[in-house]
C-alpha cells in the first residue's frame, strides 16, 4: 500500500492530464477483468460439482422418461439415446449460458406464428441450399437414430440438415454436437420413449403441420424425414420437383404389385402416403393444404397426422395425384390439374424408398453378398440398393439397420464416413 502512494506520489509532477486519464482507463479496465474473473471463477466452481451432483438425477429423471407410457416394451426404448449429454432436465439458464453462450433468439415471441416465421428464414436459410434443407425431427430418447440418419446423409454430401427439436433435452443434445436446430418450447414435446399411436405421440405429431406451415410461408422446401430413416443414396437426385409433394407410399401389402406391375403403388387413402418421409414445395397450394390439415386435425381430434394427410390427398377436389394408374384422377392430366389450381402430388417409386412393411415382408440384404432381395415364399428377387430405408412401425430399429448396411455410427456414436 504504502510503497504503491509513493510511487503514485513521484509520478504526479511529471503527469499530463492525458497520462492521468490513461491511468484512469486502465484503473478501470483491470477492476472489470477483475470482476469478470471472479465471476467466471465463481461460476466454474458453482457448476462444477452441482452439475455432477446432478447428472446422477438427470440420469435417473431421463430413464424413468424412456419407460414407455403405456407399459408396452418396445425395444426402441432401449436405445441409449441422448443420455449422458442429453441430459438438460434442472438445469438453470446460467448453466446453459455457460454451456451453449448466449442465444440472441432465447427470449423470442414462440406464440406469435407471424413472428415464428420470421425467425424460421433467420434459422432455415443459414443451412438451406436451393432454399432447401433436410427437416428432421427427433426427441432426446431418439437422438441415436437421427445421428445416424444426419450421418448417413453426410456421407451422401449433403448438408442442409436443420433438426426440430422436440424437446428440451434434444435441444441441448443437438446444440451440443454443433449442430443446427429448430425449437420451439411453445410447442407440444415429450422426452419419452412414446410408442407409436400412443397419446403423447399423437398430441406431438399434431403440432407437426403448423410447423410444416410456418417453413412453407418462410419460403423454405423440405425433405421431412423421420429419424428412424437411413440414406443408402442422394434423395435430392431422386426427386422430380414437378409437384407440390412427393411422398413415400406407406403400403401395407406385398411387393407383388410392385415389382411385377412396376407401377407406382396403388394410393389407398388414408394410408396412401407415409407422413414420415416426403418433399414438400413452399408454393400457395402447399400452403393451403397444411391449413387444410391443420383445420381438419383441430375438428377432428382422434385423426392421426397420417391419416389427415391421406384424408387431403385422397380428396379429388383438392388434389391431383400424378402417374397412378389407378387413382382415378379428374382432371386426368397434370396441366388440366394446373390449372384448376390442384394440390399436386406424387408417390416416390417404393422399390427404391422401402418402408417398414417391406422390410418386414422379407426386403432385406443378402448375407451372402448378393445384395438387396425380397424373399417371399420360398422365392427370391433380386432387388436395386433402395435410396432409404424406413424402419416405421418396426421395433429393433437399430438392428434392422445394421443387418442392411445401413448403420453408420461406430460403437461411441461417431459417424464413420
Ligand atoms: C440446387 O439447384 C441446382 C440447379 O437447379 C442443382 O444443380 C443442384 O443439384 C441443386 N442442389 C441440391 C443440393 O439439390
Ligand atoms: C401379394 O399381393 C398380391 C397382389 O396384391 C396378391 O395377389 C397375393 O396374394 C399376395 N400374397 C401374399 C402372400 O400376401
Ligand atoms: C373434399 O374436400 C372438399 C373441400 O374441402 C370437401 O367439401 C369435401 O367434403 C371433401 N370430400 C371428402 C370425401 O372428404
Amino acid at each position: 500500500m504504502k510503497s504503491s502512494l509513493t510511487f503514485a506520489d513521484q509520478k504526479t509532477p511529471t503527469q499530463t492530464p492525458s497520462s492521468s486519464k490513461r491511468t484512469f482507463v486502465a484503473v478501470l479496465l483491470l477492476l472489470y477483468l477483475l470482476i469478470i474473473g471472479l465471476d467466471i471463477f465463481r461460476l466454474k466452481t458453482d457448476l462444477e460439482p452441482r452439475l455432477t451432483q446432478q447428472a446422477l438425477e438427470w440420469q435417473s429423471a431421463i430413464e424413468k422418461a424412456n419407460q414407455p407410457e403405456d407399459g408396452k416394451k418396445d425395444d426402441n426404448c432401449n436405445l441409449n439415446s441422448g443420455r449422458g449429454d442429453g441430459t438438460w432436465f434442472g438445469m438453470t439458464e446460467e448453466d446453459r449460458k455457460v454451456f451453449f453462450g448466449e442465444d440472441p433468439w432465447s427470449e423470442r415471441d414462440t406464440r406469435s406464428e407471424e413472428k415464428e416465421v420470421g425467425y424460421i428464414k433467420y434459422i432455415a436459410r443459414r443451412v438451406a441450399v436451393n432454399d432447401t434443407v433436410v427437416f428432421i425431427p427427433t426427441n432426446d430418447n431418439f437422438i441415436e437414430l437421427a445421428m445416424n440418419l444426419e450421418c448417413s446423409l453426410r456421407r451422401q454430401g449433403i448438408t442442409n440438415i436443420l433438426f426440430w427439436a422436440l424437446d428440451a433435452g434434444s435441444n441441448f443434445a443437438l446444440k451440443a454436437r454443433g449442430l443446427p436446430v429448430y425449437f420451439n418450447p411453445s410447442l407440444y414435446g415429450t422426452s419419452r420413449c412414446v410408442n407409436y399411436h400412443a397419446p403423447d405421440y399423437n398430441r406431438m405429431m399434431r403440432e407437426r403441420p403448423k410447423v410444416w406451415k410456418w417453413f412453407l410461408q418462410a419460403g423454405i422446401n423440405f425433405l421431412w424425414m423421420d429419424a428412424d430413416i437411413s440414406m443408402l443414396g442422394n434423395p435430392f437426385k431422386a426427386l422430380r420437383y414437378d409437384v407440390d409433394l412427393e411422398i413415400q407410399s406407406d403400403g401395407q401389402s406385398n411387393l407383388t404389385e410392385w415389382v411385377i406391375a412396376k407401377g407406382g403403388p396403388a394410393p389407398n387413402p388414408p394410408w396412401g402416403g407415409c407422413a414420415g418421409l416426403f418433399h414438400l414445395r413452399s408454393t400457395p397450394r402447399s400452403i393451403k393444404i397444411m391449413q387444410e390439415m391443420q383445420s381438419l386435425m383441430l375438428r377432428d381430434k382422434e385423426i392421426e397426422d397420417q391419416q389427415a394427410l391421406g384424408t387431403l390427398i385422397g380428396n379429388k377436389t383438392l388434389t391431383h395425384i400424378v402417374g397412378s394408374s389407378n387413382a382415378n384422377n379428374d382432371p386426368p392430366t397434370l396441366r388440366e390439374a394446373k390449372e384448376k389450381g390442384l394440390f399436386l402430388a406424387r408417390f416416390v417409386d417404393p422399390r427404391k424408398w422401402v418402408n417398414g412393411h417391406q422390410l418386414n415382408n422379407g426386403v432385406e440384404l443378402d448375407e451372402g453378398g448378393s445384395g438387396w432381395v425380397w424373399k417371399k415364399d420360398g422365392k427370391v428377387m433380386r432387388l436395386e440398393t433402395p435410396l432409404a430405408v424406413h424402419a416405421n412401425g418396426m421395433t429393433g430399429k437399430k438392428k434392422m439397420f445394421e443387418s442392411r448396411k445401413a448403420w453408420f455410427l461406430d460403437e461411441e456414436g461417431r459417424c464413420q464416413m
